[in-house]
């Protein structure tokens, strides 16, 4: 199964709040963890974005990584690649892709989406 859950249809979904807008200014990001997913959501040029806050090549913790290029972070630990719109690896050591999540604002308040397990 994908882990790119921007694709997912809405109704595999459940969006929860994790922050209000002003609490993520431009080139800012906040970590937190939802169940057990822990995610990274960064504001870039004023558009969200959550990606997974593990690294698939050694389950390094990935959000405090370098914005190497506009939409890819680079992993801290052996530098990885990785575009934070759709969590596909870019270069190696990374192979494997990580979960990359929709993000949606609402009255201005960030929503994350959840993949409701089935
Ligand atoms: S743990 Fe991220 S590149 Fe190795």
């Amino acid at each position: 199964m994908s882990v790119n859950y921007t694709k997912l249809d809405s109704e595999k979904l459940e969006y929860v709040i994790v922050a209000e807008t002003d609490e993520i200014p431009n080139g800012d990001r906040i970590f937190l963890d939802i169940d057990d997913h822990s995610l990274v959501v960064f504001n870039i040029a004023g558009k969200y974005f959550a990606i997974a806050d593990i690294c698939s090549h050694d389950d390094g913790p990935l959000g405090d990584g370098e914005i190497a290029t506009e939409f890819e972070i680079a992993c801290p630990r052996h530098g990885a690649r990785f575009d934070i719109r759709s969590g596909e690896a870019k270069s190696l050591p990374a192979s494997l892709d990580i979960p990359a999540y929709p993000v949606r604002v609402i009255d201005g308040r960030i929503e994350v989406g959840i993949p409701i397990e089935s």
